[in-house]
């Protein structure tokens, strides 16, 4: 039974006082008698880890001076939007992994399709990425996904499947056995125009399968995540499917109300 995963990435979105408000909202409706079974995730701006992790309770999943993890004081674990492949040195504007980690990251999304679109990030950065960050215990939530134009030439398969090999070809599937892959078709991403239940599934039980091909006991173990206008009032029926193990949640993660929801969501099943 995989546990699921319910991740927001707020994007660029939000500054100290909206951070501090919004996860003392869910903390007060996830908290205590209300705490969700699924994993939860938040994704802030870089530059509001430090905030966030604050008004999370102090320490969330960093590293002590020692290099140990410590035990969240949260149930709610930090992840940034993206990560610089290199370790450190003159790359401006970059974050290492490192960093990411120092700040109280345990999550980073790579590949996300805005990324890979607006700033032409290739497969093969992606994957470097994704190396990176595991180098330094951060869990890295791939993602892959369609465009329209990809979908409507019926080549949605093998868009997923070259951005996944990439990564098996590199590093192996054993790179999966502590990753998270998220399905985000990118014609669902802020649209409003959720992919159907059926046909998230359909993605989800074919990326499970090319992954064991290589190797079952890590696709059974892998938790794949379905991102595109997840809502309150769809994430449960879109959570039932039996390869859809969360979402990775845009718009809906910048509301404590609709994201709480949608932890529930990914509770109760
Ligand atoms: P929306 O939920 O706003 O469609 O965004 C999805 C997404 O891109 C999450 O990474």
């Amino acid at each position: 039974m995989r546990t699921k995963v319910v991740a927001g990435n707020w994007k660029m979105n939000g500054d100290q006082a909206f951070t501090r408000s919004l996860l003392t909202s869910l903390l007060d409706q996830l908290g205590g008698d209300g705490r969700p079974s699924c994993e939860v995730i938040i994704c802030p701006p870089a530059i509001l880890l430090t905030t966030a992790r604050e008004a999370l309770g102090g320490s969330t999943q960093g590293s002590n001076a020692l290099g140990d993890r410590v035990p969240g004081s949260s149930f709610i674990q930090l992840g940034a939007q993206t990560v610089s492949e290199h370790e450190v040195g003159a790359f401006t504007g970059e974050l290492a992994p490192s960093m990411l980690a120092d700040a109280g990251c345990s999550h980073v999304i790579v590949g996300h399709s805005e990324r890979r679109t607006l700033y032409g990030e290739a497969d093969r950065h992606v994957v470097a990425k994704f190396k990176a960050a595991q180098a330094h215990d951060l869990t890295p939530i791939l993602c892959v996904g369609e465009t329209l134009q990809e979908r409507q030439s019926g080549t949605t398969q093998v868009v997923i499947e070259r951005q996944i090999r990439a990564l098996l070809n590199e590093l192996g599937v054993a790179a999966l056995s502590s990753a998270i892959i998220a399905y985000e078709p990118v014609w669902a991403i802020g649209t409003g125009e959720t992919a159907t239940p059926a046909q998230a599934q359909e993605v989800h039980a074919r990326i499970r399968q090319l992954v064991a091909s290589r190797d079952m006991a890590v696709a059974s173990g892998l938790r794949i995540l379905y991102g595109g206008s997840v809502k309150a009032d769809n994430a449960a029926e879109l959570f039932s499917a039996p390869d859809i193990d969360g979402g990775l949640i845009g718009g809906a993660s910048l509301k404590a109300d609709e994201f709480a929801a949608i932890c529930r969501a990914g509770s109760n099943r």
